[in-house]
């Protein structure tokens, strides 16, 4: 994440009226139970407090994030890893193995472009559960470092720019894989009777080049994003029935939502909500959170403390605010795909300087992003997670949920 020179400005967004009318107007050509599924709010199903407790514990919601460990997936990529370096291939192809070893379907996307430096190579990764779905939720985040000249700001590391939510999307497609296996299992076996959420898969891109060289400008910022956004604006996909689309279906139309998180993993982070049409899933991410506290696994913090603070603003302060923060969904934001933009704001005190190391990240901070990632998107994706008593016994396992909610 950058901004422009003069600091931490939000742009205002100049194309909201053209954005709306769009939207108005799909709304007005596409049938019922399309828009219900492209455009609409869909009901979530929400976890049992035995499945979220079940769902935190197994596998450990906290070791891939322990830097402390040298062989967590965040330490792995706790590293300079500025686009077209040796470490950047290093991290790029640890990312790639990782889901590999899953099975996922891995795309490396390679490119080259101007930057202010001359010709660069770059390579975003693209990693799907299930690449003959006919949709997908793309959950993103950039795995490149910020490049600075000179020592020690060479050693840069970005540890919430963007190292932690990297090792987060690691550990959600560990976490979920099991649990897709299952659903599409079931849904073979006529158990699962949701056939839209059935052809939804989750896919991951790891975005490389997001960092401006020298000033953050349009041409020098975003270029993996960039690269990808028009490459699958001008993918254009064979007819399939499940689609439900209209004839013309490129790869990038697609996408049900692109959720980008950036700038995470330090202490007390607000995150604020951008877009109206995402609104809705911004509430269900806070919603998710909510329930985690209830179920009492956010170590020593429950819902019903003096101390507890969500991340989340809650929306109802900020109805008239429509800025957004420059980031890798922009490209795809101007194409009219659906973001929801998970971001720090105010950014980390941290943000660009030497000290956005492993020493910038809080461990209850980036252990509660994970277990709100993993509840949240089991609950978009209608997983199912089991509901037996975990192996670990908590002190708020009887405590019933509230029927009060968010
Ligand atoms: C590459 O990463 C290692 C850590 O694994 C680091 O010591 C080294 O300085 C990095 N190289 C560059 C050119 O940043
Ligand atoms: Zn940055």
């Amino acid at each position: 994440m950058d901004v422009c020179a003069k600091g931490r400005r939000r742009r205002w967004r100049r194309s909201w009226t053209t954005l709306c009318l769009t939207f108005v107007t799909l709304l007005a050509i596409v049938p019922p139970s399309f828009e219900a599924q492209w455009l609409g709010e869909r009901a979530f199903r929400e976890l049992s407090l035995a499945q979220i407790q079940h769902l935190v514990d197994s596998p450990d919601s906290a070791k891939n994030l322990d830097t402390s460990d040298p062989s967590s997936h965040l330490s792995k990529i706790l590293i300079p890893r500025v686009a077209d370096t040796e470490n950047n291939t290093l991290v790029k192809n640890y990312i790639a193995t990782t889901l590999k070893n899953l099975d996922w379907h891995v795309e490396e996307d390679t490119f080259t472009d101007m930057t202010p430096y001359g010709e660069k190579r770059f390579t975003n990764i693209i990693a799907t559960k299930d690449p003959d779905a006919a949709r997908r939720v793309v959950v993103a985040a950039h795995f490149d470092s910020k490049f600075f000249s000179t020592y020690p700001m060479n050693q840069f590391l970005g540890a919430t720019d963007s190292a932690m939510p990297c090792a987060l999307m690691l550990d959600l497609a560990e976490a979920l894989n099991p649990l897709l296996d299952r659903r599409k299992e079931q849904h073979e076996q006529d158990k699962f009777d949701d056939d839209d959420l059935a052809d939804t898969t989750l896919q991951l891109v790891f975005f490389d080049g997001e960092e401006a060289f020298k000033d953050w400008t349009a041409t020098d910022s975003v270029y993996g994003a960039r690269h990808l956004a028009t490459r699958w604006s001008s993918t254009y996909l064979h007819p399939n029935s499940n689609r439900r689309l209209m004839p013309s279906t490129t790869e990038l139309s697609t996408i049900e939502h692109l959720i980008l998180l950036d700038l995470l993993g330090a202490k007390n982070p607000t995150i604020q909500n951008y877009f109206l049409d995402t609104a809705w899933l911004f509430d269900a991410m806070a919603s998710s959170e909510r329930r985690l506290a209830r179920a009492g696994v956010f170590a020593g913090v429950s819902e019903t403390d003096n101390n507890w603070r969500s991340f989340f603003t809650p929306r109802n302060e900020y109805t008239q605010n429509y800025g957004y923060i420059e980031d890798d969904h922009i490209p795809f934001m101007k194409l009219g795909v659906s973001i929801l933009h998970i971001i720090a704001s105010p950014f980390p005190r941290v943000w660009h300087t030497i000290k956005d190391d492993a020493s910038a990240l809080d461990m209850e901070t980036m252990h509660r992003w994970n277990m709100i990632m993993r509840v949240f998107m089991c609950e978009y994706l209608g997983l199912q997670p089991d509901d037996r008593p975990s192996t670990v016994v908590r002190a708020f396992d009887e405590l019933p949920l509230r029927s009060t909610e968010l």
